[in-house]
């Protein structure tokens, strides 16, 4: 078992495992439990405090598990229960924790319980767990409101009613296969308690929670506001005020709390955590609501991961959400990539990177600015480097570590995401940051990622090799290499120092302090002078760059330092 510190979460490097993407161990191209297990030491090795696996439970894979069938099984793609048990066991052998994910706004429409809606009448226990209303028009073929889904399209689709003859509607926010659970109905909230209980009784350690801000919905079902004309379709939903950030969703997350608190109440030395998935751009005040003490315990700082490379936007973004939550005491929660967004080094790599309105926004809509992959990389390692100092947890997202870039060139015909096809294919969605991980150079094996020749669930490019742990691992200049030497150069900041801004009066530069150690960043395209003396006489702990730091008065380009 884990040594039990308190609260570990707070100061965690968390490693997000995309499972289907990780490592096959069976040899039918998709990740699975038994693949993760078995590079557990590679995890080890980097310096992870826990690891954050993607939903393996049993699910059709519409959503590559964010559909769940079964909330209390483990898809058997991916393993199975007993799988599952060496896997908790072995990661807490070597002190790593294990955190699943949860998705509580909506399930596949595939599990029991809608199957059991759809056998059932009109205002049956069955339907009253979803959202299913009568439709519009005279014949109620028209959707029961306006609203619009995540993935593109109405957030409403019918059903049949007796006979075959059209019935009710039900809303789905995400995809048609993901009904959306009415938490009104007690049964949804004794379920996921129960589910809860079920993975901390096989030793999980906490959850990362799906989807937050749109769990509550507001009575009747108003439509929303017309959004102006033009929005890309994956924007729309986000400015459904009946429903995203409705307050009603917060006595969801108090009941959960409440289940975790009363589990550690009665399990003597467990120390869980829960971290939500909550966008609130720009607004630290609704972020810190989700951190309230009877809430979750993290939620992530999504602002540093949708910034620009912008000195001033990353001052804001780590700023302000540092103010508003350390000075009311909850955790920082810092993460650059994960399974939903453009990977940093190609994000950072575009032309127009720095400008303030590459401020996504929102993560699923990308441009086609060209990307110097290069440039990325460098951008990449400097702001790891920034974020790894900050206070607070870091989640990385796995391949991170390797620098992998997005995969832009995916032929249409592999393309998974639903986003893709929802959009009518305006929007490419998520595949490229999903790509099966390069372990080592044998292009034989899909790069080390299957045990023989297969041909894995995504196309790896030709080249992917070049980025393999293999090639990387004992080479002082690579990502891995950086990541590694971050992450073991973090233990000695004593974490309870508060984070200081060193005000350095130019653009290019972003600084901060914490104690004897200064962090600090050069976004700029050229070697520049260190604008403050005091600094420039620091001693160099780690620098992102290979490009060397003979002068200590000047920083090479897009470079960060950390100095005593
Ligand atoms: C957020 C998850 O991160 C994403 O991958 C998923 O598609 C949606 N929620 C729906 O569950």
């Amino acid at each position: 078992m884990p040594t039990r510190t308190r609260e570990w979460w707070r100061d965690a490097i968390v490693y997000q495992i995309y499972v289907r993407s990780f490592a096959d161990s069976n040899g039918d191209g998709r990740g699975d439990l038994a693949g993760v297990i078995d590079h557990l030491d590679h995890l080890q090795e980097l310096g992870v405090d826990a690891i954050w696996l993607t939903p393996c439970y049993p699910s059709p894979q519409l959503d590559h598990g964010y559909d769940v069938a079964d909330y209390f099984d483990i898809e058997p793609m991916y393993g199975d229960l007993a799988t599952f048990d060496r896997l908790v066991t072995q990661s807490h052998a070597r002190d790593i924790r294990v955190m699943m994910d949860v998705v509580p706004n909506h399930c596949s429409d595939r599990h029991a319980w809608f199957q059991a809606a759809l056998d059932s009448p009109t205002g049956s226990r069955e339907r009253a767990r979803f959202f299913f209303r009568d439709g519009r028009g005279e014949h109620g073929e028209l959707p029961p409101n306006n609203w619009r889904s995540v993935f593109g399209g109405a957030a409403w689709t019918r059903v049949s009613g007796q006979g075959g003859a059209p019935g009710q509607w039900y809303l789905h926010t995400f995809s048609p296969w993901q009904p959306d659970f009415d938490w009104e109905c007690p049964d949804v909230g004794e379920m996921f308690s129960a589910m809860y209980r079920f993975w901390f009784d096989r030793g999980v350690d906490g959850f990362r929670v799906d989807a937050v801000t749109v769990v509550g919905k507001a009575p009747g079902l108003p439509d929303a506001p017309p959004v102006a004309l033009g929005l890309p379709e994956t924007h729309a939903w986000a400015l459904n005020p009946h429903t995203v950030f409705w307050p009603s969703g917060h006595d969801a997350w108090r009941l959960l709390r409440k289940v975790m608190d009363d589990y550690e109440l009665q399990n003597p030395g467990r120390v869980l955590t829960s971290v939500s998935e909550a966008y609130t751009p720009r607004r630290p005040d609704l972020l810190l609501q989700y951190v309230r003490p009877d809430e979750f315990h993290q939620s992530f700082g999504f602002d540093l991961l949708l910034s620009p490379w912008n000195a001033k936007m990353l001052r804001h973004a780590i700023g302000d959400e540092y103010d508003v939550l350390a000075s009311a005491g909850a955790s920082l929660t810092w993460t650059l990539n994960n399974h939903d967004t453009q990977r940093t080094v190609t994000r950072y790599g575009r032309a127009d990177a720095a400008l303030p309105e590459s401020w996504t926004g929102n993560n699923l809509v990308y441009t086609n600015t060209p990307v110097d992959i290069e440039v990325g990389t460098t951008r990449a390692r400097a702001m790891f480097l920034f974020a790894a100092g900050l206070p607070g947890s870091l989640y990385l997202f796995q391949g991170e570590e390797l620098g992998l870039p997005e995969v832009l060139d995916i032929s249409d015909d592999r393309r998974q995401d639903p986003i893709f096809e929802r959009t009518n294919r305006k929007e490419i969605g998520r595949d490229g940051c999903r790509i099966p991980l390069p372990w080592s150079n044998d292009a034989a094996t899909a790069f080390g990622f299957s045990p023989r020749s297969v041909e894995p669930w995504m196309p790896q490019p030709a080249d992917w090799g070049r980025w393999a742990l293999n090639v990387q691992h004992d080479d002082p200049a690579s990502m891995f290499t950086l990541y590694r030497n971050a992450i073991a150069g973090r233990r000695v900041i004593d974490q309870s120092t508060p984070l200081e801004w060193i005000d350095t009066e130019a653009d290019k530069f972003i600084a901060y302090r914490r104690g004897s150690l200064v962090v600090l960043m050069n976004l700029a395209d050229e070697a520049t002078e260190v604008p403050t003396a005091s600094i420039a006489n620091g001693e160099v702990i780690v620098l992102s760059s290979n490009a060397g730091h003979a002068d200590p008065r000047v920083l090479p380009a897009n470079t960060c330092v950390w100095m005593q």
